[in-house]
């Protein structure tokens, strides 16, 4: 369904499919009255067979849309951008996603469309994230995830977000939570510039920005209850740090991207490295917490230890 939300007097109206089930009033329009949203490839005018090819969904984070394309569309980046931008009230600025690279996780991007710059505001559940998305990592695609850990916490607990970029998992879970302390580590400079800034814009008062690598930085902090392990690629390298300072009776919530059938082997391997630290693990709640390539999945591993 296509059609927009309008507004006539005092009253919204919110096109739905079907009973909304809420406590508002509904009523029907002839569908020739309403104004429709146009769709971006409305507004295209692409060679034969390319439409097909358009990408149906997108990252959007505050007002910057970050465009992924395939080979065949790069000579077409720019039409496609300015398609974008014309049907997207929301939208002030179209970028090409080129890769996310290096340690700091940072996304190459080339401005394609609207305003030149890469820094924006994210909304979410309410909180606000400042960032240049040039400069470090965020990933919107996360949102429901962080909830779920922010769920978890428990009043007074100690957290350690061991890698923890802008901050969108500390802010949520610390506003929400009442844990008593929330450290969070980061490699990359500029996040934790952007986590200064975001401690401030959402008054947090628990969290301790801490600017280094996990590795030496985590053993130096108190022992924590939680331990949040958002780098995907290589969490893994990391867990003996996370194994030694975890306090009984905490959990570790290990992000990794793995081919769905690796995920056996890799809980095995898992196992044995707490066998070999001496820990008692048992593995809570195991997850996929969306695709990431064809072949292979982002998981979400909850560790508790006994
Ligand atoms: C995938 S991002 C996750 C950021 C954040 N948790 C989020 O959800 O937006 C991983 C972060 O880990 C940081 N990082 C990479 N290696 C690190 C290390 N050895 N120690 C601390 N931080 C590291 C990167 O700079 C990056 O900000």
């Amino acid at each position: 369904m296509d059609a927009k939300i309008v507004s006539d007097g005092d009253s919204v109206f919110i096109p739905v499919t079907g009973d909304p089930g809420l406590d508002y009033q509904t009523g029907e329009m002839d569908t020739d009255e309403l104004p429709l949203q146009k769709h971006y490839t409305d507004v295209l005018d692409l060679p034969p067979g390319l439409m097909e090819l358009l990408p149906t969904s997108f990252d959007i984070v505050g007002d910057v849309f970050v465009l992924k394309l395939i080979d065949e569309l790069l000579p077409y980046a720019r039409d496609i951008a300015e398609a974008l931008l014309e049907t997207n009230r929301n939208a002030k600025v179209v970028a090409l996603d080129k890769g996310v690279k290096g340690e700091f996780r940072t996304r190459d991007l080339e401005i394609l469309a609207g305003e030149n710059r890469t820094a924006t505001v994210q909304k979410e559940y309410g909180l606000r994230y400042e960032m240049d998305l040039a400069k470090v990592y965020f990933s919107p695609r996360l949102a429901t995830e962080r909830k779920r850990i922010s769920d978890l916490v428990k009043p007074g607990e100690r957290v350690m977000d061991m890698f923890c970029g802008v901050g969108p998992f500390s802010i949520i879970l610390a506003k929400t939570g009442k844990p008593s302390s929330v450290y969070a580590i980061d490699k990359n400079p500029e996040a934790i510039k952007y986590l200064v800034e975001n401690i401030k814009l959402n008054k947090i008062k628990c969290v301790s920005p801490m600017l280094g690598d996990a590795r030496d930085v985590a053993p130096k902090l108190p022992r924590p209850d939680r331990i949040i392990m958002n780098l995907p690629h290589s969490a893994i390298d990391f867990l003996d740090v996370a194994l030694d300072i975890i306090n009984p009776n905490g959990t570790i919530h290990l992000y990794m991207i793995l081919e769905s059938d690796s995920l056996e082997m890799m809980e095995k391997g898992i196992f044995h490295l707490s066998q070999s630290k001496k820990k008692k693990l048992k593995f809570g709640n195991v997850r996929e917490v969306h695709t990431y390539s064809p072949t292979q999945n982002m998981f979400c591993l909850d560790l508790i230890i006994e």
